[in-house]
């Protein structure tokens, strides 16, 4: 049986390749115009580096990481042998915890420095179960801003994320943007320890899997698809009430600065997100139609001690990523189709075998020139080959054969306008620039 693609990965095919380019290139351009520049970091990262940064607790973590391992170390573990802990490597499922490992190392914001804006775009891998807008490996872009902990930044990323999907065009009637704040070191452990006790209360209304994380991380319960989870969830107590001082100003300011940009959001208190790395700001910019359960394109937000716990200093960021394919089917839900790939200004075609190096030497000089130029290859009859350059969107055919050879001239045919005309070969190039 014929190979195919891993479950849960997919082939971008050329149109499609393209597009990825040019979606790549929009986000660079938008994200550009607020001083976001490129970092590219590697695929593979200690898998220490996610279980500190991302957090343990989390299914991402705990669960949907795939393993990197050399052959070597592969038969080291066989023989019940332990490998160091450099050596335990894992597929990025994210780009945050990379970015920031990254800006750590190379010391890219010294003590005092203004913040450091970084984007980048690329597959990340999480061994989740496939379906529609759910991925093995997909392409995410995103955008990471260290140094800053002022509500400004929070507040033009979320506006720079929003005209980024207006601009490639998912409608914006069909976008929501949920906001929320999830506190910090100061105020959130209390508000988890009164989350978890509500969940003691309501233990049995809540599914196991709620009641087995309370202890360890109760707000995921918030998170939970069961229908009685979630309506029991619904009751419990409200992050926003119970935020420390600065906190709760620092929301307030987001909030205003969002309103000031014109940009409409939905306060969610409910909103955790499923990365333990955020404090502060959080959000998620859900499509409302037309994608089933896996709804959400983007989310991010404030994570100011992720840079501590991958073991550098107190470094405050903030952030977001936005999930490619999602974009695409919100895209094509909305009525978008691939661009082509192939663009070809002349096809040469050969009358029979005698024209063939006078059409190879005809194509090499009209690409010398700056043009695409396409030539059969099979030996095909003219009308194949006259199919073939259809196919191929070209703009115009040149046909030779021995009397156009014997003149020097070739039978240049406009595809458009059917107008047919004999050209001297080197004036070729000239006549396809119009
Ligand atoms: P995330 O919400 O886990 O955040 O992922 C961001 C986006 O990636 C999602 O909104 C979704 O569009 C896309 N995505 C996630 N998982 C899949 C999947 N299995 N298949 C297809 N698309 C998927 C993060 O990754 C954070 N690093 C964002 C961030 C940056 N926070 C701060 N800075």
């Amino acid at each position: 049986m014929a190979i195919k693609a891993p479950e849960g990965t997919r082939d971008l095919l050329p149109d499609e390749a393209l597009f990825w380019e040019q979606f790549k290139r929009s986000a660079t351009d938008v994200f550009g115009r607020c001083g976001y520049v490129l970092i590219d970091t590697p695929i593979m990262e200690q898998t220490e580096l996610f279980v500190r940064g991302i957090g343990q607790a989390t299914d991402v973590v705990s669960k949907e990481m795939f393993t990197a391992i050399s052959g070597e170390n592969l038969k080291t573990l066989l023989d019940g042998g332990t490998i160091k802990a450099k050596s335990r490597l894992s597929l990025r499922p994210e780009g945050t915890a990379g970015v920031v490992r990254a800006v750590v190392q190379h010391d890219l914001v010294p003590q005092g420095a203004p913040p450091v804006k970084l984007m980048y775009a690329g597959p990340m891998f999480r061994a989740e179960r496939p379906q529609k807008g759910r991925q093995r490996q997909f392409n995410q872009i995103g955008i990471e801003c260290l140094g800053a902990n002022d509500s400004a930044v929070d507040a033009e990323a979320i506006v720079m994320c929003m005209r980024f999907f207006a601009e490639v065009g998912i409608p914006a009637d069909n976008m929501r943007l949920l906001l929320n704040s999830m506190g910090c070191e100061k105020c959130r452990p209390t508000y988890r320890e009164m989350v978890r006790e509500y969940m003691e209360q309501h233990s049995d209304e809540l599914c196991d899997t709620c009641m087995t994380r309370a202890e360890v991380n109760p707000l995921r319960a918030f998170d939970c698809k069961n229908e009685a989870c979630a309506t029991v969830m619904e009751n419990a107590p409200k992050i926003t009430d119970h935020l420390c001082d600065e906190c709760r100003e620092h929301y307030a300011q987001v909030k205003d600065l969002l309103d000031s940009a014109g940009v409409q959001y939905v306060e969610d208190a409910s909103l955790v997100r499923g990365l333990d790395y955020y404090t502060r700001t959080v959000f998620e910019v859900q499509v409302i139609d037309g994608m089933g359960s896996q709804n959400a394109i983007g989310g991010g937000g404030r994570y100011d001690k992720l840079a501590e716990e991958v073991g550098g200093r107190a470094t405050p960021g903030f952030g977001f990523a936005l999930g490619y394919e999602r974009c695409v089917l919100a895209l094509q839900a909305a009525g978008m189709e691939f661009p082509a790939a192939q663009h070809c200004d002349l096809f040469v075609a050969c009358v029979d075998s005698s024209a063939r190096a006078a059409a190879f030497a005809l194509s090499q000089a009209c690409r010398d020139s700056g043009f695409a130029c396409q030539m059969d290859y099979q030996q095909r009859s003219l009308k194949s080959q006259f199919k073939l350059a259809d196919k191929l969107c070209a703009r115009f055919v040149a046909v030779l054969g021995p009397d156009e050879l014997a003149a020097g001239v070739a039978n240049l045919r406009d595809m458009h306008t059917h107008e047919e005309q004999q050209v001297i070969l080197s004036e070729i190039p000239g006549k396809l620039s119009v």
